[in-house]
């Protein structure tokens, strides 16, 4: 039995103050929910504050990203030392967000500005390589933009984000990884994926981990949907077999509405 993973993905939202209100209302709602992984991602900064108020309950905290190195003149980077210096169990890799892919594109950003976030599959390898020895457990997102899913390329470009982030690492190394199906058009831009091609793409990954490793680490490894989720449309996701959770962005800032979400659990 998986256990269903619901993660708030704060992006560049909230103070450390801000932030540390957040999760204590979420902690006095949520905090003490059996069977159910919720897990609050803040921006860096707001690490240590939500650490404090989540202290003691059942909520865990994520980080947004991390680099390769455990040290080093790395200016501007956080190693994975330092995120479990913080108290972090989880942490978001591949985001189309750092991958400079928007759902919903941004006026200021260029294409010659999008080239500089550069994510790609060979530095997420390494950063998956960094953090599995040390217990952090990645949330891998995966997922294709509009003009791919449109040319028939949806699975093609899932399966190249896999193979890639995944290129030599050990089936015995995995077993604690999370997915993340991620349709780079859903997210931020109200465009839910319908929970049953959700559900399909969710299988799709799941069979490519056990094609690519045993049938024994595909059943294991949690696939989240993430991408305009909200209270509405969660309950829906949530029931469908091959989802094992949501990853929410927008709605996760909202303590009524990431409630609601983590009701529909099943
Ligand atoms: P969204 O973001 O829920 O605001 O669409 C999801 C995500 O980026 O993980």
């Amino acid at each position: 039995m998986r256990t269903c993973l619901i993660a708030g993905n704060w992006k560049m939202h909230l103070t450390p103050a801000e932030g540390a209100a957040l999760a204590t209302t979420l902690r006095q709602r949520i905090g003490t929910r059996l069977n159910l992984d919720v897990v609050l991602c803040p921006p860096f900064v707001s690490l240590p504050a939500v650490a404090d108020a989540l202290r003691g309950s059942n909520l865990k905290l994520g980080a947004q990203n991390v680099f390769w190195a455990d040290a080093g003149a790395y200016t501007g980077q956080i190693s994975p030392t330092m995120l479990i210096a913080v108290g972090c169990e989880y942490v978001i890799l591949g985001h189309s967000e750092t991958r400079g892919r928007f759902g919903k594109p941004d006026p200021h950003l260029t294409e010659q500005h999008l080239r500089y976030f550069g994510e790609n599959e060979a530095t997420l390898n390494l950063k998956l390589r960094a953090v599995l020895p040390h217990g952090l457990k990645p949330i891998l997102c995966v997922g294709e933009t509009l003009q791919e899913r449109t040319a028939g390329q949806t699975e093609a470009i899932i399966r190249q984000q896999l193979e890639g982030a995944l290129q030599g690492i050990d089936a015995d190394e995995l077993y604690e990884l999370v997915i993340a199906y991620e349709p780079v058009w859903a997210i931020g831009t109200g465009q839910v994926c319908d929970a049953e091609e959700a559900n399909r793409v969710c299988g799709f990954i799941r069979q490519q981990l056990k094609d690519l490793y045993a049938p024994e680490l595909g059943e294991q490894v949690r696939v989240l949907y993430g991408g305009s989720v909200t209270a509405a449309n969660a309950q829906g996701l949530l029931h469908q077999p091959e989802i094992d959770g949501v990853l929410v962005g927008g709605a996760s800032l909202n303590a009524d509405e990431f409630v609601q979400i983590t009701y529909c659990a099943p």
